[in-house]
């Protein structure tokens, strides 16, 4: 995909960005702001139910030009076709990256190994809406006939974080008189509390993995299983109170899940992208088909836009390259994700897996070391809670922290002045981290000399302004949608594979070795190095 691409470094659109950010770098925002009384208006797009208001960068107009001339010759056009059209980018596992297929309307075409999977995407669809209507109608039964009121969904990674991230999201629109937990970690803790007060008896168990191996996943199922036979003494329970969503339906059965209780989907689907797919059951159920149709709607919005709008003008891609232009040619190593709304608590940690396992790699897709930052550190917390914690190193720290600020008009709950709180806040802390505080101001007013340094702020701290009018599943799904393909937009230009996870195999590896080895009573030999040989002695001794 990239044999003709020029080693990123030596293209002319860098180079020409290199400069534009020596200019930059001595330019302060309240002068970008002072020399172009229009600056807020022409940096704002408003696209797809997204106003994306990006006037708080270190940018100009002539910035904006040359990062798109960087995305051009990068060939991010023709990319960004190829993923919509079932091309196999994922070259190191031979696949096509085809999430975008999972909200295409019924009547596209999208052929993978000479087959349409858009009628294939919507038979599943249509058979997660009909499993979801039983249950939200009461009418789906345990096995001693109890009317089952509890959703468990087991998985992990993108198994776990889009269902829990969209079910938070989406709280409100959920059905109140069902329970939903979420289960991904293999520390027994995870399960014991998830199932804490629970009737077994009422319980169902969505056990979602692409793979159906993951060590994880499966030692939670297999656990879940223990506890529902403990109380109903039968076999034949499993039935009824477990499904799967999986690509793998050998696994499923051998699990002992009926296959017809499998939701499927396919490896044309990373599982941080799987949001749309069957692994968005259990938001199925909690918010209802209707709404999940909206979410689904909500995501092809942006992936129209993204497909067609010039990059100029074009949210992810420019959200994509403001995030190359701070860790490229800013230094930046992190961004922080600041969402002004509860509901999106798990919002950063949903955005951590999406951005840091696609684009945390370190070699081009011809294996050539990289000679330049890739991906950024994303975190985050939700306003206000972090500006009464880690808001002060943003402001004053040493480190320069470019920040997405995601707010909405509208509040869920309309209790008194909190929202217009909630929004003067955020409106307030752009405004501070991009302007700042000046010497002279803090004089004028009468602050001592020696205090001066210590409550100045230098400003300079950039920052976008993403507003939505609510939070609506439409939205989630624009908002959802929005980063996946600023991701894309990163990764094409760093000329690596965002689609591969090959990051986490070694320590599955390894911890696969190690297991047996804390198991065993017997004194084995160990042949680690000599901290990890002392660390499992240590363990087996203390463990009792
Ligand atoms: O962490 C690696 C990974 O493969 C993720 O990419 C994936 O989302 C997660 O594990 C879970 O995988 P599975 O859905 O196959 O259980």
């Amino acid at each position: 995909m990239n044999d003709t691409l020029k080693p990123l470094k030596t293209m002319e659109e860098w180079k020409l960005l290199e400069i534009n950010q020596e200019k930059l770098a001595k330019r302060p925002l309240r002068d970008l702001f002072a020399s172009d009384a229009k600056r807020a208006e022409k940096m704002t797009i408003e696209a797809a139910g997204v106003y994306f208001d990006y006037s708080k960068h270190r940018v100009t107009e002539e910035t904006i030009k040359l990062l798109a001339d960087l995305a051009e010759a990068s060939g991010l056009r023709e990319k960004i076709e190829d993923m919509f059209t079932g091309e196999k980018i994922n070259l190191t596992e031979g696949r096509a990256v085809l999430h975008t297929a999972l909200r295409a309307p019924k009547n596209a075409t999208i052929v993978v190994d000479g087959e349409n999977v858009v009628p294939h995407v919507h038979a599943v669809l249509e058979k997660m809406e009909v499993f979801a209507n039983k249950l939200r109608a009461a009418q789906w039964k345990g096995h001693t006939g109890k009317t089952i009121k509890n959703v468990v969904n087991i998985g992990i990674g993108g198994s776990d974080l889009g269902p829990v991230m969209a079910y938070e999201a989406l709280k409100n629109y959920s059905l109140r008189w069902m329970t939903f937990r979420f289960v991904s970690n293999v520390d027994a803790t995870d399960f014991a509390e998830a199932v804490q007060g629970l009737d077994p008896e009422e319980t169902l168990f969505i056990v979602a993995s692409k793979t159906f191996t993951t060590q994880e996943t499966m030692a939670n199922a297999g656990t879940a299983r223990d506890w529902l036979l403990k109380s109903i003494k039968d076999e034949a329970a499993i039935a009824k109170h477990f499904v799967a969503v999986s690509t793998n339906a050998k696994k499923v059965s051998e699990f002992g899940i009926d296959t017809a209780n499998m939701f499927g989907f396919w490896d044309w689907v990373g599982g941080r992208y799987s949001m749309c797919s069957a692994i968005g059951l259990s938001t199925m159920i909690a918010i209802g088909p209707d709404n999940f149709r909206k979410l689904l709607a909500g995501f092809r919005e942006m992936d129209e836009h993204y497909r067609t709008a010039p990059f100029e003008r074009n949210i992810p891609a420019l959200m994509g390259l403001l995030g190359i232009w701070y860790n490229n040619f800013f230094g930046a190593q992190t961004i922080a994700v600041l969402p002004y709304e509860q509901y999106l608590k798990r919002f950063p940690a949903y955005l951590q897996q999406l951005t840091m396992e696609s684009n945390g790699k370190r070699v081009t897709l011809d294996g050539r070391p990289v000679d330049y930052q890739t991906s950024q550190v994303y975190w985050g917390e939700p306003g206000t809670n972090g500006q009464h914690s880690f808001y002060q190193l943003i402001h004053q720290g040493t480190k320069l922290i470019p920040c997405d600020f995601i707010a909405f008009c509208k509040a869920h709950h309309k209790l008194g002045r909190h929202h217009d709180l909630l929004m003067s806040n955020v409106f307030a802390q752009a405004q501070a981290l991009a302007f700042g505080k000046t010497a002279e101001e803090l004089k004028a007013e009468g602050v001592h000399d020696w205090l001066i340094p210590h409550k100045t702020f230098e400003g300079d701290r950039p920052s976008t302004m993403i507003l939505l009018d609510e939070l609506t599943p439409a939205a989630l799904g624009r908002l959802v949608a929005m980063y996946e393909h600023a991701v894309f937009t990163q990764g094409m230009i760093w000329q690596i594979g965002p689609f591969d996870p090959w990051g986490v195999e070694l320590g599955k590896a390894l911890a696969g070795r190690i297991a047996p080895e804390l198991e065993s009573q017997a004194e084995t030999e160990l042949k680690h190095d000599a901290s990890t040989n002392a660390l499992i002695r240590r363990y087996r001794k203390h463990r009792i």
